[in-house]
């Protein structure tokens, strides 16, 4: 029975390969028992295409590493992968969305006739940005698999497959249906009985049927809510689609952790305060730097600094962030904090009191553009002009400025699109 009921999945997932690159008219496009959603609502989940021809989905758990089904990578290397992030409809796949693939690694237990250890790893050749529509979801480090996730917790599976049982075209719209999970850990599902191994697979979708996913949902995301979202399990196998009796079989992430954590630098948990907190004042602009702490994963957190008290703050994945235009002659101070798919990590102490902005000079004394520049921390030749504001204390003069009497000059400087302003304390 067992191999029988395999050998059927087996052969179905030979019909998971609609092809994603034909334009394929979408008649009603309603998942089985889904609907439409924006990949805002998914935003860490990408299309994956084999060969041109199949496809699969997968979830980023950091800039780099695709979390997938190791059916959608079985016999397939890294050049037979095309990788898209940041869409909602398989239609809007250009180039600037896709990620070129550096490695792809099915698990090596992977069982093509059982489907035991369906989940494999895509990495990217270079990080995706984090600070566009693109996010990483949290992997369920630190719950306990000998209970969770609870039999009737609720949870989302998301894809481009087909919206019918019966088959026929994927859709070209990011489709989402509400499930449960119909089985506690170690407990039956439905009517699979001893063909369901609970530690390899999690059991989700309705008593009733109608709701699942299908071909072309492979490796996709199945998401529980906890503080935050969690990776929870991988589209993988079913018999058939939407039964009654034989819900969707999902990859038990927490089973595969270990396996997971040895293929790379993947967070797993939110990120530790930074150190070496920094603010220094190039003239109008002020440079706050940190170091990152040694977590597991950094490439994935994304840093804000905020600044107190102009509640100015800027936001960075690197480890400096610059602000412009800190009221001048006024104290700041700085703190940052790191957060990740797990949450907001700690923020660090508030730097110590500073000026910000501000170089004093003698009515009377000019500044030439190439020292207001330099005081500016820019480079090259930017436009200089005195802020209206500053009528009184600084004029223009050819290519000086010079201070004329006591007050705040505000000077702006404008580089191509970025905008940066130097205020000067005219004494
Ligand atoms: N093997 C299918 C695929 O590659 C997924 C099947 C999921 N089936 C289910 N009833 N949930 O897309």
């Amino acid at each position: 029975m067992r191999v029988r009921l395999f050998a059927a999945l087996a052969a179905l997932v030979l019909l998971c390969v609609p092809a994603a690159a034909s334009a394929a008219p979408t008649l009603a496009p309603r998942v089985i028992g889904g609907s439409a959603v924006s990949i805002e609502q998914s935003p860490w989940q990408v299309l994956i295409v084999m060969r041109g021809v199949s496809q699969c989905s997968g979830s980023l758990v950091s800039p780099t590493v695709v979390v997938t089904a190791a059916h959608c990578l079985a016999g397939i290397t890294a050049t037979d992968l095309r990788v898209w992030s940041g869409i909602s409809k398989t239609s809007e796949r250009t180039s600037a969305q896709e990620s070129p693939v550096a490695n792809a690694v099915a698990h090596p237990s992977f069982d093509a006739r059982t489907f035991a250890n369906d989940i494999g790893v895509i990495t990217l050749a270079k990080p995706i940005d984090l600070l566009g529509k693109v996010r990483t979801i949290a992997l369920p480090f630190g719950m306990d698999a000998l209970v969770w996730p609870a039999n009737g917790t609720p949870a989302t599976v998301s894809g481009w497959g087909v919206t019918v049982p019966s088959g026929g075209a994927t859709s070209d719209q990011l489709m989402r249906a509400d499930l449960l999970v119909l089985a506690g850990p170690g407990q039956p599902c439905g009517q699979y009985g001893p063909d369901l191994d609970p530690v390899q697979d999690i059991c989700a979708g309705t008593p009733a049927g109608n709701i699942d996913a299908c071909q072309g949902d492979s490796g996709g995301p199945l998401v529980t809510q906890g503080v935050v979202p969690i990776l929870t399990g991988l589209v993988s196998s079913g018999n058939q689609c939407a039964k009654a009796g034989y819900p969707g079989l999902y990859s038990r992430i927490t089973t595969f952790l270990p396996w997971l954590s040895a293929q790379g630098s993947i967070p797993t948990t939110k990120p530790s305060a930074a150190t070496n907190l920094a603010a220094r004042n190039d003239g109008g602009r002020v440079t706050v730097t940190w170091s990152a702490p040694p977590d597991p994963g950094t490439s994935s957190t994304i840093w804000k600094v905020a600044a107190v008290p102009s509640g100015q703050s800027c936001v960075t994945t690197g480890t400096s962030c610059e602000f412009d235009g800190l009221p001048g002659g006024q104290a700041a101070t700085f703190s940052v904090s790191g957060s990740n798919a797990f949450g907001e990590g700690a923020p660090t102490a508030l730097t110590a009191p500073f000026v910000a902005g501000l170089t004093a000079r003698k009515a009377g004394t000019t500044l030439t553009f190439a020292a207001i520049t330099r005081l500016a921390g820019l480079t090259g030749k930017p436009t200089i002009k005195v802020a209206p504001i500053a009528k009184n204390t600084c004029v223009v003069r050819g290519a000086k400025v010079v201070m004329m009497q006591a007050g705040t000059c505000v000077i702006q400087l404008k580089k191509g699109k970025a905008r940066h302003s130097l205020s000067v304390q005219v004494l």
